[in-house]
């Protein structure tokens, strides 16, 4: 955790009526949190604009949800930002999905550079259109050296293509002989996942009330918290993220254990 109280405070200056920062404990911050950014399409057709729209109010959701992390001191933060089922809308609304990605990314390189940010990206990103790959790569280049939090971006990912892909790689290694079929464990499937190396997310968050996970995370979320808020993206803010970590603070996480124990 690398929390800077003094910049935090400033942070979270002017508080509403139902939520401030006292109201969490700034020693037991989530190390890893994940958020499925959900309802940006709701968020434009109710004031009579293109999806689009939506998308584009999205990104703003997205850096404050970033800055947020860092201020909070988390040690990961990961988003889903494109599923691999995605793909079944309408071509123009992944065109401009695939061009926002882009676009933002080179804008925002500067904001992972200030905040020493690293970026990390889960899903199969060589699969996407060659302008957003070629970017994506530079930001993972140019981040490659920061020490702060990660930001992990899953794009063009599904849960269920990343574990089949895992269980290919162990095939693999098997037949070559590098591997016993004793040796495939926890770790070893683990170690094969897209967040390989990263500790499974301790509060998962979506946004706009859908009660499903949509493909995500299901290996990595065996044991983490859930809070859903009928809170649509692009009205997520640093408030509506403090209300989720006051709640995953009010809950008892036993992993199969007794409280206390
Ligand atoms: C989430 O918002 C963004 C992506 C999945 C890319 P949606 O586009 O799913 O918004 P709704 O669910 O239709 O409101
Ligand atoms: C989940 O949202 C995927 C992302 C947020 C990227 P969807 O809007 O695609 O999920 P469903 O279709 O409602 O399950
Ligand atoms: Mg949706």
């Amino acid at each position: 955790m690398r929390l800077d109280p003094q910049k935090l405070r400033a942070y979270y200056a002017d508080p509403p009526q139902d939520i401030s920062l006292d109201d969490v404990d700034l020693g037991r911050i989530p190390s890893h949190v994940s958020i499925i950014m959900d309802g940006n399409g709701r968020w434009a057709t109710a004031r009579g604009l293109d999806r689009s729209r939506g998308h584009v109010a999205g990104v703003d959701s997205l850096r404050e949800a970033v800055t947020t992390s860092v201020r909070l001191g988390l040690d990961v933060l990961s988003v889903y930002a494109f599923s691999t089922e995605n793909w079944r809308r309408p071509q123009r609304e992944v065109d401009l999905l695939m061009h926002l990605f882009a676009t933002t990314l080179v804008k925002e390189l500067p904001l992972f550079h200030q905040e020493n940010v690293r970026l990390r990206f889960l899903g199969d990103i060589d699969a996407l259109p060659d302008r957003t790959a070629r970017v994506f790569h530079q930001g993972l280049d140019e981040t490659a050296d920061h020490t702060g939090m990660t930001f992990a971006l899953a794009v063009n990912y599904g849960s269920r293509a990343e574990i089949a892909r895992a269980a290919r790689e162990l095939a693999r290694d098997v037949a070559a002989g590098r591997l016993a079929p004793d040796d495939v464990d926890e770790g070893a499937i683990g170690a094969r996942l897209y967040t390989a190396g990263l500790p499974d997310p301790d509060l998962l968050i979506r946004t706009s009330g859908e009660l499903r996970l949509s493909n995500y995370l299901l290996w990595q979320l065996a044991y983490t918290e859930f809070y859903v808020t009928d809170t649509l993206w692009p009205d997520f803010d640093r408030w509506e993220f403090l209300r989720a970590v006051a709640a995953f603070q009010g809950r008892s996480r036993r992993f199969g254990g007794v409280v206390g124990s």
